[in-house]
């Protein structure tokens, strides 16, 4: 048994009380089981304007790790030990006193990792109703949440991709990426190449929308790319930062454009990696563009009617990496750190609702 497994021994939830995970102690470097705290308390109450969730997934993402750490990363609230850690997800309103929600209504948003949630449903919490569109509800942890609002913002607004550009894209096989690559390939009409850790995930890339994988765990990116990209590159899409930036600015084409969507490869260094090759920019008359997923909500209701239509086209594929059982929540993240998931990871709390409004 590891670590991780060690913590949820003996853990279960029912539907008699809140069950939670807690910081205990400021997280320094990757995640660890002591890190984390598990708490058993009463169902809370809803007030005057208040609703009660029941949660029933819960995702998981790269930028735990900061909140963990007690860093006011996303917009979130910096967060001390005891407190309950940030997460979104989707639940069931159970008990409304609230005028604009209805009991067994589905919602997606900031939940927290808790079976259930007293809450406004404030605009801070940024809750948006699961939309009737034949689709599960473990979605909204997902292609149908801030995943893939992230996708579809990168790509489509800051991207701006056209059809047969030659793209790169890093962190192919994660959340984010294995939305974009089958995005730009599908929808946009873009040659992909894509870059993740391992063969299986190489695999798995060339079969949701990439054309060409580069494995930058057994293979050298720079050489990789120029014999992938000898004309250059007209779109790069950027997980991961680093010397894989460094890389794909140092081929651009004229007129090219680069993505900065997150900086996995740089988040556990000490110092940040310093690009010195920008002027690339410069020279190609390219643009590099950073997006931040809260700042594109007010496109919320059309991206998700994109997204489900492409899922009912067949053109989206969604990928999720889902671990059963919200005692395992801190395993779940750990896997994160390690590059284990393909796709989105995330929790089912309680699986699909039997039925919702
Ligand atoms: N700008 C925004 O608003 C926004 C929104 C959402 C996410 N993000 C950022 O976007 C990135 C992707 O997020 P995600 O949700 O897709 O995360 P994810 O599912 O964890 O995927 C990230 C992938 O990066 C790869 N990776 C991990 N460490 C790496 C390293 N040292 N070098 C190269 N690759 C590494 C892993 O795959 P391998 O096994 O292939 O290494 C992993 O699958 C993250 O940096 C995240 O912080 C930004």
């Amino acid at each position: 048994m590891d670590d991780f497994a060690s913590l949820s021994a003996g853990k279960q939830i029912d539907d008699q009380a809140n069950y939670q995970w807690r910081v205990a102690r400021r997280t320094v470097g990757n995640v660890k089981p002591n890190d984390f705290a598990w708490a058993v308390g009463d169902i809370p109450e809803p007030g005057t304007g208040e609703v009660l969730l029941k949660t029933h997934y819960l995702g998981l993402a790269p930028v735990m790790r900061f909140y963990m750490q007690g860093t006011g990363a996303a917009g979130e609230a910096v967060l001390q030990p005891g407190d309950v850690i940030h997460g979104r997800g989707v639940a069931q309103v159970v008990k409304s006193r609230h005028p604009d929600w209805q009991e067994g209504q589905m919602v997606q948003g900031q939940i927290g990792w808790q079976t259930y949630k007293v809450s406004s449903l404030s605009e801070q919490e940024k809750f948006f109703p699961m939309p009737h569109n034949d689709l599960p509800a473990a979605l909204g942890a997902g292609v149908l949440g801030m995943t893939g609002l992230s996708a579809h913002a990168g790509l489509f607004a800051c991207g701006a991709p056209q059809k047969g550009d030659r793209m790169v894209l890093s962190g192919a096989a994660g959340g984010v990426g294995s939305m974009v690559s089958q995005l730009a390939a599908n929808v946009a009409g873009c040659d992909v190449v894509g870059i993740a850790g391992g063969q299986d995930k190489c695999a798995f890339i060339l079969n949701h929308g990439c054309s060409e994988a580069i494995d930058y765990k057994a293979e050298d990116i720079a050489s990789r790319l120029d014999a992938l990209r000898p004309d250059g590159i007209d779109l790069y899409f950027d997980n991961v930062g680093g010397e894989t930036l460094q890389a794909c600015l140092e081929r651009l084409r004229m007129h090219s454009r680069i993505v900065l969507c997150g900086s996995i490869s740089e988040y556990t260094r000490d110092t940040p990696f310093g690009l010195s090759n920008y002027t690339r920019l410069r020279a190609t008359d390219s643009l590099m563009r950073g997006f931040f997923v809260y700042n594109h909500l007010h496109e919320w209701e059309r991206v998700m009617d994109d997204m489900a239509g492409w899922i009912h086209d067949g053109k989206l594929r969604p990928v999720q990496d889902i671990e059963q059982g919200f005692e395992n929540m801190p395993h779940a993240l750990a896997n994160l750190y390690h590059g284990r998931n393909v796709g989105v990871q995330c929790c089912s709390v309680r699986g699909e609702p039997d039925e919702w409004l």
